[in-house]
């Protein structure tokens, strides 16, 4: 077991040096406009800047008519192919889709029954760790944090990889498939050890059956009984679905796409995703929503009356409840206005499974933000702008539903969209050729250097 570190640097010391730090980092907003930047690599009127082209995603969310951005529903397509059909053809004929996903985002098309098969065999067989991974990576460093174990569990099988610095097509493919995988292990494991040292609990780590899809495979390993039913795999199944890609832009596939530019390993490039991916206004915002609505339920009377919400949502902005960020977590997207389809979708299955299970009053109250959260932010921000509920909003309950711990939220998101990340990063090997490296301006004044004896 690891012991807390602690700091030889004391906060107090930090604090008085931090007044001198945002003296000298400060610059003014309006520098933005006058450099012609795009903060945040956005344009005014907040779409992203075009960084590239693909042919493994489409997010829209507007459409631009005589230069201005027209909201209009969301639509999701993984190769060409609607996210809602994806997953409507899974759910007809009663079958697992995340492996036909796979496949699809990583060679471009639907495949074949044989295809299928293929894959299914060889990410079984790649599920294991090597030899002593789990007992040297993993259970002598336990984490907090399982995003955290997951990324530098990546970093360290590059040193079992007998070829790791390979960029061709055939290497990277084999890495690909095996770190697929393996993330569902490497994320079970290290939950496992986190209920250990951080929870004392039992830890159990079952063998893995290898006749099993993806969903079955987690659910049976994170369940100390082994037990669940098809009907629970089938709703994780979709969950993997809906978070398996999402375009090149988004935080978590650019990071992975700019670090695969450089010509880095896989290795670095998926462990970037994954640090990317943590990050509450990213993939973390599925914990947050779920931090905020035991917040909201804790703090408010009657979690269903619209204007109650409101007031609490309104101090959230305001940084005077919550977690201090003064964000909404579920609501709004940089690419979808009226709607994200994952939202729609999983927000059909919440509510249905809330309300068998007991988590009604839960459910009413994500219901409320949803509602409210629109006009309340256009007020405080003055702005005119339209603002759906996003994937996370409903997902942390469709988890909750699951009986799949908070602290595995976040990781699942990872396991799902590592299928995106190894896409685009074959995509980038294979298409685009050159390194990203955009410019920052620099506002510094010139200064002449002062010599030591002659500073104040
Ligand atoms: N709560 C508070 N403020 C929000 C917000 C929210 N849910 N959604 C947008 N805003 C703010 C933005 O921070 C931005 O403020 P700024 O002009 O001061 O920078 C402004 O409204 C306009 O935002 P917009 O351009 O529409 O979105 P964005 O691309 O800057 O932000 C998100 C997109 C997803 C980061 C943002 O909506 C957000 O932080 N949401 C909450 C976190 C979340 O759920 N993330 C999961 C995304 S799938």
């Amino acid at each position: 077991m690891s012991a807390n570190y602690i700091s030889p640097i004391s906060m107090e010391a930090i604090s008085s040096l931090c007044g001198e730090l945002d003296k000298n980092n400060s610059i003014n907003k309006s520098d933005y406009e006058r450099y012609h930047v795009k903060r945040g690599l956005r344009n005014e009127d907040g779409t992203g800047v075009m960084a590239g082209l693909t042919r493994i995603c489409s997010v829209e969310g507007y459409y631009i008519l005589d230069g201005e951005r027209v909201a209009k529903d969301g639509k999701l397509s993984y190769r060409g192919y609607d996210i809602n059909q994806i997953i409507s053809s899974c759910i007809n004929e009663n079958r697992f889709g995340f492996e036909e996903v796979i496949w699809l985002l990583l060679f471009g098309d639907l495949p074949n029954a044989d295809q299928l098969a293929s894959l299914q065999e060889v990410l079984s067989v790649c599920r294991t760790l090597p030899d002593d991974f789990i007992e040297d990576q993993i259970l002598k460093h336990p984490s907090k944090d399982i995003m955290n174990k997951m990324a530098r569990s990546i970093m360290c099988l590059y040193s079992y990889d007998e070829d790791p610095d390979d960029i061709s097509v055939a290497n990277v493919l084999r890495q690909s498939l095996q770190l697929i995988a393996q993330l569902p292990t490497i994320m079970n494991t290290a939950y496992q050890v986190k209920r250990r040292a951080f929870y004392n609990k039992s830890m159990y780590l079952h063998p893995i059956n290898k006749n099993q899809t993806t969903a079955q495979y987690i659910l049976n390993q994170i369940r100390s009984d082994k037990k669940f039913t098809d009907e629970e795999a089938k709703l994780l199944d979709i969950m993997l679905m809906l978070h398996a890609e999402h375009g090149g832009g988004n935080n978590s596939t650019f990071s992975t796409r700019v670090l695969t530019s450089s010509g880095t390993d896989t290795y670095s490039a998926i462990a970037a995703g994954i640090g990317s991916l943590k990050g509450p206004r990213h993939g973390g915002a599925n914990i947050s929503v779920s931090r905020m609505m035991n917040d909201i339920i804790a703090n408010v009377s009657d979690p269903t009356d619209e204007g109650q919400i409101k007031d609490y949502l309104y101090k959230i902005l305001k940084k005077e409840a919550g977690d201090g960020m003064g964000l909404i977590y579920g609501m709004g997207h940089a690419v979808y206005t009226v709607s994200d389809p994952r939202a729609v979708i999983l927000k059909r299955s919440a509510r249905e499974l809330a309300y068998k299970a007991g988590y009604e009053k839960e459910f009413r109250t994500l219901e409320t933000v949803e509602k409210v959260t629109p006009d309340l932010l256009r007020e405080f921000k003055g702005t005119n702008d339209e603002i759906c509920a996003n994937v996370d909003l409903y997902s942390g309950l469709v988890y909750k539903v699951l009986r799949i711990p908070e602290d595995l939220y976040t990781p699942l998101f990872a396991s799902a969209r590592i299928a995106g990340w190894c896409a685009h990063r074959l995509e980038e090997l294979t298409t685009n050729g050159k390194i990203i490296r955009p410019a920052y301006k620099s506002v510094s004044r010139k200064r002449e250097y002062v010599t030591l004896d002659k500073r104040q």
